[in-house]
C-alpha cells in the first residue's frame, strides 16, 4: 500500500517535471548550423536501433544537404532548450515523388536520448501537425517499425490512425521488420 502511494507520488512528480521541461522548450525552424547536432541524434537511431528502417549514417555535410532539401512546404523544425540545446527535430517530407501526392506528407521525429519522455516528441509532432494543416496538406503519413511502441503511442495520441501493416518489408540488424502505416487527415 505504502509502496503504491509512493509510486503515485513519483509518477505525479515525473509529470510535473515533464510539464516544466516541455514548457521551457521552444520550437523554431532548423538552420544549417544545426546539422551536426541533428546528425548525431539521427546516426544513433539509424545505425544501432530498430526504431527506424533507415540504416545509413549522415555526416554533417549530408545532414546540411538534407535540411536544405526541405522547402517551405516541407519544413524541418527543432525543439530548443532554455540553454539553446537542440533536444530533437521533426520534419515533413513528400510522401511520394509524384505531383498528385503534393499534399500528402510523411513525418519523421527524433529526440535526443537524454531528453526522451519529457514531452519533446509531443511538442515537435504537435507543431508539425499544426504547420501541415496551415500549409494546406491533406494527409500526414507515418511509417513506423511495428515494434516501436513509443512512436506508435505518440502518433496515436495526436490523432493518427493505423491503416495497415506491411509485413516483413525491411531487413535490418539481422531481422525482418514489419512496418506500421499510420495516417492523419486534416
Ligand atoms: C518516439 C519519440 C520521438 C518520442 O519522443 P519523446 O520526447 O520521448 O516523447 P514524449 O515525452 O513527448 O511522449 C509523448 C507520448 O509518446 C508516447 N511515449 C513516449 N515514450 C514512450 C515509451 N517509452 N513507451 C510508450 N509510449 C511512449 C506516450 O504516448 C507519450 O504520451 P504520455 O506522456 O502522455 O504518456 C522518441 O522516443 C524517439 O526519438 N525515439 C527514437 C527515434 C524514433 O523512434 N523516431 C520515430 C521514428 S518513426
Amino acid at each position: 500500500m505504502d509502496r503504491n502511494v509512493h509510486a503515485i507520488e513519483l509518477y505525479a512528480q515525473d509529470r510535473l517535471t515533464s510539464g516544466r521541461a516541455a514548457a521551457a522548450l521552444r520550437v523554431r525552424g532548423a538552420r544549417a548550423d544545426d546539422a551536426e547536432r541533428l546528425a548525431a541524434i539521427w546516426n544513433t537511431e539509424a545505425v544501432s536501433t530498430l526504431n527506424t528502417t533507415d540504416t545509413e549514417p549522415r555526416d554533417p555535410g549530408a545532414q546540411r544537404a538534407w535540411i536544405a532539401s526541405h522547402s517551405a512546404l516541407y519544413p524541418v523544425v527543432v525543439a530548443v532548450s532554455e540553454d539553446d540545446e537542440v533536444t530533437g527535430y521533426a520534419a515533413l517530407t513528400p510522401y511520394r515523388p509524384k505531383p498528385a501526392f503534393l499534399h500528402t506528407v510523411e513525418d519523421s521525429v527524433y529526440v535526443d536520448r537524454a531528453w526522451r519522455g519529457r514531452g519533446v516528441g509531443r511538442l515537435l509532432l504537435g507543431h508539425l501537425v499544426e504547420l501541415g494543416g496551415a500549409l494546406g496538406h491533406r494527409s500526414m503519413m507515418a511509417r513506423i517499425t511495428a515494434g516501436n511502441a513509443a512512436s506508435r503511442a505518440l502518433h496515436e495520441s495526436l490523432g493518427f490512425r493505423l491503416v495497415g501493416i506491411e509485413e516483413a518489408v525491411a531487413f535490418k540488424l539481422g531481422r525482418w521488420l514489419d512496418v506500421a502505416l499510420y495516417q492523419r487527415r486534416w
